[in-house]
């Protein structure tokens, strides 16, 4: 569903990976691991489209994602992508509810879906709350409905348990399966061996030499 071919990185003379080829099929959790560094959240944002390779390819059902115009990379990413970002993206001054409007979906039963995504978070009753009121795991939880809400065929996930507590990490874990048995391509960026341990495959990113990063991938 999603091939990544040949997929390399380079800032300058230096040269982030190289090499890389990933493949991800509906319904299948892929991990990304690797030391901080050694570029994981990169490739989440080549994966979206709001970063470009510098070489290689990367693919959607027969579409070749990296060659689309700035205008169809909006719409690619608006229509297939649910991106969970490290720093959540939420609007802060903004309410629950609000923020869950935001995950765009050409699905009908908009109010329905949003209220059944906060009960599955555990925040039914907290439509009107700010997002700036809220403690760092329940907002969490509000980037995790608007994911429920758009339920997206590709799903990236960047780091979603680097600072939760073992009952988010399970509502994580349990959000991610379950997109991916709705048929989503999951692709999560982790150090966690819960999420390692559900994953169909790993890669892992490493540092290669001393002259700065190279390519190092290990499937599983
Ligand atoms: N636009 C850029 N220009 C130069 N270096 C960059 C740029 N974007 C990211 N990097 C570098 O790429 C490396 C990998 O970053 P990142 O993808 O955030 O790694 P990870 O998510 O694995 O910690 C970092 O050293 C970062 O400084
Ligand atoms: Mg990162």
């Amino acid at each position: 569903m999603i091939r990544v071919d040949g997929l390399g990185k380079s800032f300058g003379r230096r040269t982030l990976w190289s090499g890389l080829d990933i493949a991800v099929e509906a319904g299948q959790v892929v991990a990304i691991t690797g030391m901080s560094g050694t570029g994981k959240t990169t490739l989440l944002n080549c994966l979206s489209l709001l970063d470009r390779p510098t070489e290689g390819r990367i693919t959607y059902d027969r579409t070749e994602v990296t060659a689309l115009n700035r205008g169809a990379s909006r719409r690619y990413r608006r229509d297939n992508i649910g991106y969970l970002l490290q720093d959540l993206a939420l609007i802060e001054d903004a309410t629950v509810e609000e923020n869950l409007r935001l995950a765009r979906t050409t699905r009908r039963g908009h109010a329905a879906r949003r209220q059944e995504a906060l009960d599955r978070v555990g925040l039914a009753g907290r439509e009107k709350e700010k997002i700036y009121h809220l403690s760092g795991g329940e907002q969490q939880r509000v980037a995790l409905a608007q994911l429920l809400v758009k339920s997206p065929p590709i799903l990236l996930l960047d780091e979603p348990t680097s600072a939760l507590d073992n009952v988010n990490t399970g509502v994580v874990i349990d959000i991610m399966s379950e997109l991916a048995a709705t048929g989503a391509a999951v692709v999560v960026a982790t150090h966690n061996d819960q999420i390692r341990a559900r994953a169909d495959v790993e890669h892992e990113l490493r540092h290669c030499g001393d002259s700065g990063l190279e390519a190092g991938v290990t499937a599983r």
